[in-house]
Order: structure tokens, then C-alpha cells, then sequence
């Protein structure tokens, strides 16, 4: 038997060593096998990037689905892609996203650790906050995603991201910095990584919050 294939034990676990033995193939033909929850969000994935339900669609370059470990624990959610973002289809990858990386790794965590997503899908033009029939029809796409991941912790990221998930309109400055729930877990809304740019004093109250969260999690 080939010793690469006698030492994977996921994989025996997985398929089965009678298939592998019967298939005869070696480690670098083995078929790929996706969990659960790979199928479910790639399917989520599929139908973001083809989505046209609102004017958004018609300005995107690229859709920006989402990202991270589908078995976070903590999850972070923004308002929606900046032109960084449209240009690559990934989240935060712009000077705020800079921030957010360094805000995920001061908290004990690897960026690819966590899931990161938005309230909206596609560009607002000229970065402007979503409309309500925008945010409204695709938060869908972003509650299919939490029920993925199912993390323990939501951070929401300024006042789009918490007036939608949340269904509230109280200022962030007001909500920040307690715990709230959506459907049972537990979110704390937080400053946008860009406002804290913006407003570098707001940083100490917005890592305050974090710490929070850490601890709930169990960080330091
Ligand atoms: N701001 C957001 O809210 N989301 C991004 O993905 C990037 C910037």
C-alpha cells in the first residue's frame, strides 16, 4: 500500500480505505471532498454572483461574496464594498481592511481565522451607504451566511452594518460597546475600521469593545 495514503487518516476516515485502495489512486489524484457547509456556501456563493435583484449589480465589477473559515467563531460584518473590494471581489482588502486585519490579529486571530462579509454584495456608487430596498434584499444573502458559520460572535461594523442585522436605528455611538443578539448569537456592534481612521481617539473605545468580545470568547 502507499505509505502516503496508509498515514491520511482523514481521508481513510472520509471515503473509506477500501475506496482508496480499490481506486488506486495517489494523494495528488485524490478526489476532492467538500463538508456540509463548503456545498451550502458555495451555493450561497453561486447565486451572489450571478444576482441582479437590485441597481446595485449593474455598477459591480466584482461581486464580493465574503470570506474566512466556515467554522469561525467570530465573525465580522461591514457595510459593503469600497472600490478595493470591487476591484479584487474580496472584502476588506482597502485601507480599512488594513485596519480590520490588524484589529483581528490584536485580538489573537489569524485573519483567515475569522469570517468576514457585508451587509450588501455589490458597490454602492461613489462608496455612498446602501439604500434600504438594497440592504434589505441582500442582508438575505448575509443571513444565509451566518447560518453557515454559525459563530459565536458577531462584530458589526459601524452603523450600516448594525442598523440592518440589528433592525434598529440607534447611532453606533450609542449602541457600541454592549452585547446585543441576532437570532441567539451574540453581536457587538462596533466603529467602522474607516471611521476609526478617520477619528484615531475612537480607537482606545473600539478595542474596549473588542476586548469584550476576546473575552467571551476566551482570548487572553
Ligand atoms: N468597508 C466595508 O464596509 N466593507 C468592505 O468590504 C470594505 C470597506
Amino acid at each position: 500500500m502507499n505509505n502516503v495514503l496508509k498515514d491520511d487518516s482523514f481521508y481513510k476516515d472520509v471515503m473509506g480505505i477500501e475506496y482508496l485502495l480499490k481506486s488506486n489512486c495517489s494523494i495528488s489524484e485524490k478526489p476532492v471532498v467538500k463538508s456540509d457547509r463548503e456545498l451550502l456556501m458555495d451555493e450561497v456563493i453561486k447565486n451572489i454572483s450571478v444576482c441582479t435583484k437590485c441597481v446595485l449589480s449593474k455598477g459591480r465589477t466584482n461581486v464580493v461574496p465574503g470570506e474566512g473559515n466556515l467554522y469561525a467563531e467570530l465573525m465580522f460584518v461591514g457595510e459593503g464594498p469600497g472600490a478595493d473590494e470591487d476591484e479584487q471581489g474580496r472584502p476588506f482588502v482597502g485601507k480599512a481592511g488594513q485596519l480590520l486585519t490588524k484589529m483581528i490579529e490584536a485580538m489573537g486571530y489569524k485573519r483567515e481565522e475569522v469570517y468576514i462579509a457585508n451587509i450588501v454584495k455589490c458597490r454602492p456608487p461613489n462608496n455612498r451607504a446602501p439604500f434600504d430596498e438594497e440592504a434589505f434584499t441582500c442582508i438575505n444573502y448575509l443571513k444565509e451566511q451566518i447560518k453557515i458559520v454559525n459563530p459565536k460572535v458577531i462584530v458589526c461594523l459601524g452603523s450600516t452594518a448594525t442598523k440592518y442585522l440589528l433592525s434598529t436605528d440607534k447611532k453606533i455611538s450609542l449602541i457600541r460597546g454592549e452585547f446585543q443578539e441576532y437570532e441567539g448569537i451574540k453581536v457587538m456592534p462596533t466603529f467602522h475600521p474607516s471611521y476609526l481612521l478617520r477619528n484615531q481617539s475612537m480607537k482606545k473605545p473600539a478595542w474596549e469593545d473588542l476586548k469584550k468580545v476576546m473575552n467571551i470568547l476566551g482570548k487572553k
